[in-house]
């Protein structure tokens, strides 16, 4: 039987890229799994408000966005520093139409999880952005999920991210996009992954295998915190670009495909460094460092703007609709809008998804 089952697992990753969509969930048992971390500034400073407000407003967006484009029931894990910030966040879809309500699963509340020795570096860049790092002991009885930064959302199913994690090697633990551009060597202090290193805004995780990392995985991570203390700008980011950079642990990361994790440094410069979403369209765009409310990348707002504004129960394609003339009517003078197929990208996989309804 184990021969057999296993005659099977590899039948099914053989003919996964050739498989559709709808078969081969049907192929892959388990619910796809999503964990974001949110976290209030304990000083409850005004500015402290504000921030809380727009992450509220972020995570509602990337909900809607989840909830419209999955053909699955999804489970949403909220890892917070409070019951009440979990009360506040799973709410948010309390409104919603049942039918999208019922595509979005939220498990029980999880407080976030630092191990001994980390709490010092609790509030490193934001508060309890490290705590990303530590999901695998946070939820001791799951095998794997998908970490999102709560300034992301989805332009294509997220069933389709989740499934990356039957895509890793026996070695691969952990699945994260290169940063691809002006966080490379040059740019850093310390060693990096790869040529370019990594952005963590997103996490593809068998936690299994983080549960089971050569040496330890805190114990991994902790020697790189006391070395680099004072280096450690983008706090998780920056370690586990360090815990990557090194050949050993190297091969236990599978490297995401860039479009899923769209950033505005993959072509604020006017030109293109992520030809995957040149081909394939934007899977999961990620508005790092504000760009969803700034002001500064006009194509990453209006992407925002409309997926806010969208109310559940109309239809997506009035959405696509909006959206693309919303696009076109933008000038195209300065950052991302200089790509002359940046509209495209954006447009392309929501355009595939509810082409593939009919
Ligand atoms: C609280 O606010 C003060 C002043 O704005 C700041 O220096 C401090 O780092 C904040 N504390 C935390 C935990 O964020
Ligand atoms: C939950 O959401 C509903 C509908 O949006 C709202 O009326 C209610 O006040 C919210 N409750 C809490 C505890 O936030
Ligand atoms: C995660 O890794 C474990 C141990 O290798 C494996 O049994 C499990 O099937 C993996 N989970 C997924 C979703 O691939
Ligand atoms: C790389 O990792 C291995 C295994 O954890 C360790 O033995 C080795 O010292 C590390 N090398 C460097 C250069 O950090």
């Amino acid at each position: 039987m184990a021969v057999l089952a296993m005659a099977m697992h590899l039948l099914t990753l053989l003919l996964h890229e050739s498989l559709p969509a709808s078969l081969l969930s049907q192929a892959i048992t388990g619910e796809p799994e999503f964990a974001i971390v949110v976290c209030r500034d304990k000083n409850g400073s005004e500015k402290d408000a504000t921030g809380f407000q727009r992450q509220l407003r972020q995570i509602s967006v990337l909900l809607k966005s989840a909830a419209s484009l999955t053909s699955e029931t999804l489970i949403f894990n909220i890892v917070a520093d409070s019951y009440a910030t979990y009360e506040t966040v799973t709410n948010l879809t309390a409104s919603w139409p049942a039918a999208y309500r019922q595509r979005v699963v939220f498990d029980d509340f999880k407080e976030v999880f630092f191990p001994p020795g980390t709490k010092k570096l609790r509030n490193l860049f934001r508060p309890c952005a490290i705590g990303k790092l530590f999901l695998a002991q946070t939820f001791e009885d799951k095998d794997a999920m998908v970490f999102l930064d709560t300034d992301t959302l989805f332009l294509m199913p997220p069933e389709n991210l989740w499934r990356k994690v039957y895509e890793f090697n026996p070695h691969q633990v952990i699945g994260i996009a290169p940063c691809l551009y002006m966080c490379g060597p040059m740019f850093k202090k310390f060693p990096l992954y790869g040529s370019s290193g990594l952005n963590t805004g997103v996490l593809v995780m068998n936690l299994t295998r983080v549960r089971a990392f050569e040496g330890g995985w805190t114990e991994n991570i902790i020697p790189i915190m006391e070395e680099y203390k004072t280096k450690l700008k983008l706090a998780d980011q920056d370690i586990l670009n360090i815990l990557f950079s090194n050949e050993t642990t190297a091969k236990h990361l599978y490297e995401l495909g860039c479009e899923w994790n769209y950033r505005e440094r993959l072509c604020s410069m006017g030109s293109s460094k992520c030809k995957r979403a040149q081909q394939l369209g934007v899977g999961l765009l990620h508005g790092a460092a504000l760009t969803f409310v700034n002001g500064r990348e006009k194509k990453f707002q209006a992407v925002f703007d409309e997926w806010e504004q969208h109310q559940l129960g109309e239809s997506e394609e009035t959405l696509l609709a909006r959206l693309r003339t919303t696009l076109r009517g933008q000038k195209r003078s300065r950052g991302c809008s200089r790509l002359p197929f940046i509209d495209k990208m954006l447009l392309q996989g929501l355009e595939n998804t509810l082409r593939g309804r009919h």
